[in-house]
């Protein structure tokens, strides 16, 4: 069953019900200001960081679900309804929802009166804009009110949601015309404050929510908007809110727009007051002057429309598949800048008040977006190598706001080091601007311990050569990839954390995954030192990740796939002696995308054994048997009810590497049918079962083992979206940025004829067309490029501005 329907020409997903099975969402920002918007307008706002900065105040998990967000009642002579349906859940004549690329329309009409809800947030501007039109469709006039509503979040969400003692005392906010001004903590030591302000002049206004809503009401029945009149409340401590009031009449046919924007605002400490207590509004008031008129709004648009013309012409698609061209060229390059975004912080899934920026998500995520802004995410991998400690270990996470390591997980996450080579590199491949390199960088955030950037990468990958085991293997430290898998916890109370208990430095429990990695990923380190003219230490860095190779030959296979690890007692982890846990995904895929057992076979088994074991028809769980009972010695992973989660769940993120790894061994047939299970256009048909938005990836869909399996959580930030983008864009269709140019390498179905990829690349256009003749899986047999051959399957940089023919011709 359908909820919805894309509408690729607009690059908009549409929804025809607000009763989708959980909410789905959009999210609006690019850079500094975001929001989260849902179909029935739920939701929340934040500048930079969704814990320390929350603009407007969101509940989770509550009842109903999203249940708050940006609310415009309307009351039509006594009949109280909300055109997004929420929260007065009002029958609807007319819904429809348009989430686009930063932007989120909702229309909903009633008894001949049609509201449209358009929300962004402009570029370059630190706040939303709601534009609201209103058109009577009825024969004769209508008089009716309209309210709109946000609630402050004091700033701190989690203080905001705990500290109710000093909270309730500490609500500040001015009125001055149609603009409320939330100055909460304002007289001490913040230099920022908020507004919701209209473009039109009001006719009374709230600001304490007990007068607007009534203490024992909810979002559903507010008493002043049940009163069809605004109590003109000025908080004080309490709850402050925000709404506006509007006494309005429309004759037949008769349209009117009203704009909004809330806004966030920082003021320089000499500049923060125009008179005692009262702020200094000069900012907020220029950021009005930007949205007086409907223009103005539709000249934010059409920038914002222009600005993703331009991300999304990067690599293009042409092919026979509608499913496939709308998750390459819009939602899974626009998920994958989400991603680069909020990294894991802010979802309907994440509450914004946990994690930081990941260590080793924000590298992965950076694989997804690189091609889009290069200049951010050479920006990003400077922060994230500037939390990395002098030994190579670094920071699990860090927070957005202060760009420092977060010691409450500190670190000892030894596959976290090796994400920051692979990162660069595909920096490098994609600008080939080597000068990232000789950047200094700091250790711990330290300004005066720095080193240059390629020598934080020697850390990384010697913090892998300096940590091994008894079998040669990488020590796996708290946990590796799978943060669920704890060697060195043996945590048996409940409240300890399974990945900060326990010591780290356990010098026996060994990573395969890590291992692969190591394989997988040096080799970019060793090719940018041999960039460096440094060959000497270069062949010495091939040779150690050789050497790795005859280990995982020697110790991390068994038999017919890949081992998983070692545990604390040097007991195997992933093999068939196990009596549950016998195979894991996850050095399947890495250790084949290293090409580890194409010369000798092994790949294929553990492929073939991947499919024989682990594949459902939701994707391949990562883990089987799954575990049954809780183990200290392995941790987190076995806490976790069969088939969720890390304990057999179809944990998204690593199917994609089985798809890269089964164009290692060229099949490319089984690689795209791998793709089409987890990818979510081709399941919006299931979406009662899928739960989650039909146009991006979510973390976890329940595997064979669990009660409901093909049921999706978790969805929009999750390192999905990047991998299954590099796999679809790189590995399969083949077009592979590389050191000294875009390397042409498709590995696609038997039965497909061709296709064509408009990719720009260093300062050219290519337009590359693939036919498949012979209908074949994999090989290259010709290139031309503007009309001549070429040898190799290298198309070279030409960074000339100018577009260049390419045909390339499998077979
Ligand atoms: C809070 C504290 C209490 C303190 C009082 C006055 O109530 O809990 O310990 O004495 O404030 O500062
Ligand atoms: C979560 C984490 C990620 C980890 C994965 C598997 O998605 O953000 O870092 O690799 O879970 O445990």
């Amino acid at each position: 069953m359908r909820f919805g329907y894309f509408d690729d020409a607009n690059r908009e997903y549409v929804i025809e019900t607000p009763k989708t099975p959980y909410p789905w969402i959009n999210y609006l920002g690019n850079e500094s200001f975001f929001g989260l918007i849902s179909n029935t307008s739920g939701g929340y706002c934040f500048y930079k960081d969704a814990r320390l900065r929350r603009v407007t105040r969101y509940r989770y998990n509550n009842i109903p679900v999203d249940n708050g967000g940006r609310y415009f009642y309307i009351n039509d002579n006594g009949d109280v309804w909300t055109p997004g349906w929420m929260p007065v859940r009002k029958d609807l004549d007319a819904y429809e929802c348009r989430h686009g690329l930063g932007y989120t329309k909702i229309r909903g009409e009633r008894n001949g009166l049609s509201v449209s809800q358009l929300s962004f947030v402009p570029l370059k501007f630190d706040g939303e804009v709601h534009q609201l039109t209103i058109k009577n469709k009825s024969n004769g006039e209508k008089h009716f009110k309209l309210f709109s509503f946000i609630e402050w979040c004091l700033w701190n969400a989690w203080d905001d949601m705990t500290n109710f003692q000093r909270n309730f005392s500490t609500g500040e906010v001015e009125v001055e015309g149609s603009a409320i001004y939330h100055k909460t903590e304002y007289r001490e030591r913040r230099n920022h404050y908020a507004f919701y302000w209209a473009n039109t002049p009001v006719d009374g206004f709230d600001t304490d929510r007990e007068a607007f809503i009534g203490l024992y009401n909810g979002f559903d029945c507010p008493q002043a908007v049940l009163a069809g009149q605004a109590t003109n409340s000025i908080a004080h401590g309490w709850q402050p809110i925000a709404s506006h009031y509007f006494d309005l009449t429309l004759k037949a046919g008769e349209e009117k727009t009203i704009i909004f924007v809330l806004g966030y605002v920082e003021n320089p400490e000499e500049e923060k007051w125009e008179s005692l207590n009262v702020i200094n509004k000069k900012r907020a008031k220029a950021m009005q002057e930007q949205f007086k008129s409907p223009d103005q709004v539709d000249k934010a648009m059409q920038e914002l429309r222009a600005y993703w013309d331009e991300l999304l012409s990067v690599y293009v698609l042409k092919s026979d598949d509608d499913k496939l061209n709308r998750m390459v060229n819009i939602w899974n390059p626009y998920q994958c800048m989400v991603t680069f975004n909020m990294s894991r912080s802010a979802s309907y899934f994440e509450s914004g008040i946990g994690r930081g920026m990941g260590f080793r998500d924000s590298n992965q995520d950076l694989l997804g977006f690189v091609h889009q802004i290069p200049e951010r995410a050479r920006e990003r991998i400077l922060d994230i190598a500037a939390t990395q400690f002098e030994d190579g270990g670094c920071y699990h996470q860090y927070q957005p706001l202060t760009k420092k390591g977060n010691h409450d997980i500190g670190g000892g996450f030894n596959d976290d080091p090796l994400w920051l080579i692979l990162a660069t590199a595909a920096y490098i491949k994609e600008t080939g601007d080597y000068s990232i390199l000789d950047e200094q960088v700091p250790f711990d955030c330290n300004p005066n311990n720095t080193a240059t950037l390629l020598e934080h990468l020697t850390r990384s990958f010697y913090h892998v050569v300096n940590n091994l085991g008894p079998h040669g293997l990488p020590l796996i430290g708290r946990a590796d990839w799978n943060d669920c898998l704890n060697l060195n916890c043996f945590s048996t109370t409940p409240d300890e954390s399974f990945q900060t208990y326990g010591d780290p430095n356990g010098r026996v429990a060994e990573s395969i995954f890590i291992a692969g990695m190591f394989v997988f990923i040096g080799p970019e380190y060793s090719a940018l030192l041999r960039y460096k003219g440094r060959n000497e230490e270069a062949d010495k860095a091939d040779k150690l990740i050789e050497e790795m190779k005859q280990k995982i030959y020697e110790h991390g296979y068994d038999g017919e796939w890949f081992l998983r690890a070692y545990d604390a007692f040097g007991r195997k982890i992933g093999s068939k002696e196990n009596e549950e846990g016998q195979i894991f995904i996850e050095p399947q895929g890495m250790c084949v995308m290293a090409g580890i057992g194409v010369e000798n076979g092994y790949a294929i088994k553990a492929l073939d054994a991947v499919k024989e074991r682990l594949e459902t028809p939701y994707g391949i769980v990562l883990n089987d048997p799954p575990y049954q009972r809780y183990d200290k010695s392995k941790g987190e992973i076995t806490s976790y009810p069969p088939g969720y989660k890390e304990n057999a769940g179809v944990f998204c993120h690593n199917n994609p590497w089985i798809i890269c790894a089964e164009t290692v061994v060229g099949r490319g047939t089984r690689a795209f049918e791998l793709y089409k299970k987890i990818t979510p256009s081709y399941l919006q048909d299931i979406s009662d079962l899928h739960k989650t938005e039909p146009y991006v990836y979510s973390q976890m869909v329940a595997g064979k083992a669990a009660a409901r399996p093909g049921e999706a959580k978790n969805s929009w930030l999750t390192g999905t979206a990047a991998w299954t983008f590099t796999a679809i864009s790189q590995w399969i269709l083949g077009i592979q940025p590389d050191y000294n140019g875009l390397r042409i390498n498709p590995c696609i179905p038997a039965d497909w004829k061709g296709y064509t990829v408009r990719r720009k690349f260093r300062g050219a256009t290519y337009n590359i067309t693939i036919s498949n003749p012979n209908h074949v899986e994999k090989g290259v047999k010709s290139i031309t490029v503007d009309g001549k051959e070429i040898s190799g399957n290298i198309l070279p940089v030409f960074n000339d501005g100018k577009e260049h023919d390419v045909q390339v011709v499998m077979g």
